[in-house]
């Protein structure tokens, strides 16, 4: 007899009529700018690796030593035997970095997100969470059990109101840099906000690490935030770090709490040391190279100014992420084709990762992208609006 719990067909043929069907690409070969991807070259402007660091040869070398030292896999969680000095050392540094007293490593970002609000927030509490903030975000503050209620995006008049209404202990929780807009949370006055109603405050700058600050130390840095008005930083090192893992920096006190209490840390193997080498070396490239950062800021202005004499909608952003909305899921699957047809990959980003009707082209640069690439790329958008 068949088992109707497996049968699957109607809603993946639902999801294909909808224009949301999700496929993978095989890419063969490192992460760059050229990908080969299902047996043809790409010039890719859909990853994450904003400074390209992912394939930088010194991280490369330090991970490769790092198997050297350590073997590959960690063998235990943190708190069993999984706790290595590649991991204190990048712990005691990514604090360095971020002007905190003590960062935690995580396996992934989710994993912290999720992990982080789960451990700090109960039952009786209140989460306001930013309406376009990330899944993981999201899903920490629904699993944490807590009252669960978003603000419109960006907006302070909004979260003000609901900070004022919540009865419980609250926490508000933002990305810094929005993942599928590019723009920034207004920090300064939320931080304002939090203190005066006693909340606490979560910022996820996973991308705005590396990119944005002077020194890459991404929207604290731009703002000036210091540990005591961002008391909770979450940072991710699969983008501008290249590499792999999250942090949460903050206090000594909110570190200790999180080692005793977040699920997703204590129950979880903690990542290869040798990744953790390799990010103390791309941490050191993201300090160091600030040519990287300027590179990308001109290569971000450069497509900016083309784009809108071209008339594409862009969006409020001077970060890496420069999404051209178009609206319809149908239409930006059709456009994100016509690129591929012209050798580019830009991402089709649909509902449920954006609002329904706000479907966009999800273009990041990168510091290895050239001038040359930004231009064929403009050249390859006009072709594709045409
Ligand atoms: C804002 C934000 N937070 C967290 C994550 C998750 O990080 P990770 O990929 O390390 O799980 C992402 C994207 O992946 C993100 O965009």
């Amino acid at each position: 007899m068949v088992n109707a719990f497996y049968d699957f067909a109607g809603e993946l043929r639902r999801l294909e009529q909808d224009n949301l069907y999700r496929r993978r690409r095989v890419v063969d070969g490192p992460q760059d700018i050229k990908l080969n991807a299902d047996g043809r070259q790409l010039i890719n402007f859909c990853s994450n690796d904003y400074l390209g660091l992912a394939n930088h040869p010194e991280v490369k070398a330090a991970f490769k030593a790092g198997v050297d030292s350590y073997g590959v896999g960690s063998g235990s969680a943190h708190l069993i035997c999984g706790h290595s000095n590649a991991h204190h050392a990048l712990e005691e540094e990514l604090a360095a970095f971020t002007g905190r007293d003590r960062a935690l490593l995580f396996s992934t970002g989710y994993m912290a997100n999720l992990g982080v609000i789960s451990a700090l927030l109960g039952r009786s509490d209140t989460v306001l969470e930013d309406r376009l903030n990330h899944a993981s975000l999201l899903d920490g503050g629904l699993l944490s059990r807590a009252r669960f209620q978003r603000y419109r995006h960006a907006d302070v008049e909004d979260l003000q109101a609901k900070l004022s209404n919540a009865a419980s202990k609250a926490m508000v929780v933002s990305d810094g840099v929005f993942s599928m807009d590019g723009d920034l949370a207004p920090l300064p006055a939320m931080v304002e906000l939090a203190e005066r109603h006693h909340a606490g405050l979560l910022v996820d700058d996973a991308h705005g690490f590396g990119v944005l600050g002077k020194n890459g130390g991404g929207v604290v840095e731009h703002f000036g935030l210091s540990q005591n008005q961002v008391p909770i930083l979450i940072g991710t090192l699969g983008k501008a770090f290249g590499t792999f893992g999250a942090f949460v920096a903050g206090s000594e006190d909110l570190i200790e709490m999180l080692i005793q209490k977040a699920r997703s840390y204590v129950f979880t193997t903690a990542l290869p040391a040798a990744v953790a080498e390799a990010t103390r070396a791309s941490l050191r490239l993201l300090q160091v190279e600030s040519w990287r950062r300027e590179q990308l800021q001109n290569l971000i202005g450069r497509f900016r100014q083309g784009a809108q004499q071209q008339g594409l909608e862009l969006m409020d952003s001077f970060t890496a992420i420069q999404p051209v909305l178009i609206g319809d899921s149908g239409q930006t699957v059709a456009a994100s084709q016509r690129l591929l047809e012209q050798g580019f990959w830009v991402s089709a980003i649909r509902p449920p990762t954006v609002p329904a009707g706000s479907a966009r082209l999800r273009i990041t640069f990168s510091a290895n992208h050239t001038e040359q690439q930004v231009d064929a790329l403009l050249a390859a958008l006009a072709k594709a609006f045409s």
